[in-house]
């Protein structure tokens, strides 16, 4: 039986490995070469985030197979990462995730989830249509006019910006 808790400080080594695990499936698609440290983080850029965004993992049998990160931004809430140790994914545990962040988003009485997905994450794209995200924009123009420019800091070229509305 899993567990998902909110993660402290000490588990940050950890979160560094399960995301750069997935390097192997990111090799497969083009990566922008402005983003080209996606799947190749170090444990400062794990602090430096860890000081802004909540860091939720999962826990199975007593191994930590995958995290996320959630932020209030007022407006709605955000996920800035999302992975699940790459040789555990389809077993559910990012379904988890998400469904947690969507009760985490409510209790914090927000409206929506949003997120950036890779245009050429298939895998992801289709991962999230399931979980019932819809695509909110695709054009950066759009995007960072929305909400007097709220995702300026957080927009990533190439990607898709999608969201969740939570039923209150
Ligand atoms: C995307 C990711 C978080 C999904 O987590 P997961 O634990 O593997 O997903 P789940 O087991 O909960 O799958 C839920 C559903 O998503 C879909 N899905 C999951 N992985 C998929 C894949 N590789 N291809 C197509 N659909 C997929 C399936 O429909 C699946 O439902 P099913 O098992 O009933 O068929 C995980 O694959 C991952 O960490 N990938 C690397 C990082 C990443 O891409 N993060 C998100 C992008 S920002």
């Amino acid at each position: 039986m899993f567990q998902i808790f909110r993660a402290s400080r000490d588990l940050l080594p950890e979160v560094v490995d399960i995301l750069n695990s997935n390097a192997p499936l990111f090799e497969s698609i083009v990566i922008d070469p402005a983003n080209s440290d996606e799947v190749n983080v170090t444990l400062e850029w794990a602090q430096e985030n860890f000081e802004t965004r909540e860091f939720y993992v999962i826990r199975d049998e007593g191994s930590n197979v995958g995290f996320a990160t959630y932020q209030n931004l007022e407006k709605f809430a955000y996920v800035g990462f999302l992975f699940i140790d790459y040789g555990k994914h389809g077993k559910g545990y990012g379904s988890a995730l998400v469904n947690y962040l969507l009760w985490r988003t409510k209790l914090d009485n927000l409206p929506a989830l949003r997120l950036f997905v890779n245009k050429k994450a298939n895998w992801a794209l289709d991962f999230y249509r399931k979980l019932e995200f819809t695509i909110l924009s695709e054009n950066k123009e759009e995007i960072l006019a929305m909400d007097n420019g709220i995702m300026e800091p957080f927009f990533i070229d190439n990607h898709v910006y999608m969201e969740k509305r939570i039923s209150q």
